[in-house]
């Protein structure tokens, strides 16, 4: 079982990290649906606020709580993300609440708090965000099976909207475990797999996404692609120490090439359709992930 501090700055940190990636998915969901299908841009406008809502609250219980690692990590926002957000409502006209993006990047971490009583408040705050995230969950599936029926257009490719739905359930299962105090028990191997896959299909989006003329670019990212699928299929056979060092060393090199790409983006210095959030936001999907990474490998 979790002490209540525990509950309380970890339950906190998944939800700065995880709403945020959430109401991002919904925005790329309202920006990349097409005009004849206004309902749905208004839901998923409606989830996004709703994840926008209940981050602005986790901001406000996260401050002086988190740790100072999870802070420096890059998870909750990188140097890029305010005018990643800026950029991208400027060109689609969507709007983005980047006053919660200002107080995240003022978060501090406190050691000297006492915030045992706020167990209540956190566990609420789950409760909330799961209930929301059912939604999400279901609204992005009916969205994919009519997007495979073609029944409707959305400029997202069907393995990215899966992509979302898994990292959706996967916070899902965070949050159920914490609601019973605990964290969820996995491998080392279901544990990194699931990240590599993830860390190799952001390759593969944006191989797919960059321009026809960017060759260099697009060669880097099939090359991270293989290595990715390399690795979830040596997983099982390797020594832990070993697939994790390879895992750690090949998450960094894709975070070098996604800040690369974000700041080649916000420059316009890159052909592509790859949206400057979408940019900034599998960059700290790998930070997230290199944070894991550090705290298995006890680096
Ligand atoms: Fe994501
Ligand atoms: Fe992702």
């Amino acid at each position: 079982m979790l002490q209540r501090e525990e509950f309380i700055r970890i339950s906190l940190e998944i939800n700065l990290f995880f709403q945020r990636i959430m109401k991002e998915h919904l925005f790329f969901i309202e920006t990349n649906l097409q005009p004849v299908v206004p309902a749905y841009i208004t839901e998923a406008k409606s989830l996004k606020q709703g994840f926008e809502g209940l981050l602005a609250e986790t901001v406000c219980y996260a401050n002086g709580v988190i740790s100072e690692d999870a802070i420096k990590s890059n998870e909750f926002v990188t140097p890029y993300t305010l005018r990643a957000e800026k950029a991208n409502s400027m060109l689609t006209g969507v709007s983005l609440n980047t006053g919660i993006t200002k107080a995240e990047l003022g978060l501090v971490s406190n050691p000297d708090n006492d915030y045992r009583n706020w167990f209540n408040a956190v566990h609420f705050l789950n409760d909330k965000s799961l209930k929301l995230l059912i939604k999400a969950i279901n609204f992005q599936k009916r969205l994919l099976t009519m997007a495979l029926e073609c029944r409707i257009v959305i400029a997202l490719y069907h393995e990215m909207l899966e992509h979302n739905t898994e990292e959706a359930e996967h916070y899902l299962e965070i949050l159920k475990s914490l609601q019973n105090g605990v964290l969820p028990e996995k491998t080392l191997c279901e544990e990194l797999n699931f990240w590599n896959d993830l860390m190799g299909e952001h390759s593969q989006f944006i191989d797919g996404m960059l321009d026809p003329t960017e060759k260099n670019l697009k060669k880097t990212a099939e090359a991270f692609a293989n290595k990715f699928e390399a690795l979830e299929e040596e997983c099982v056979k390797s020594a832990e120490k070993q697939i994790l060092r390879d895992s750690i060393e090949a998450t960094e090199g894709l975070r070098d090439y996604k800040i690369a790409a974000t700041t080649g983006l916000l420059k316009c210095e890159i052909k592509s359709i790859i949206p400057p959030l979408l940019a900034d936001h599998v960059l700290r999907e790998a930070n997230h992930y290199l944070r894991i990474l550090r705290m298995i490998s006890g680096t």
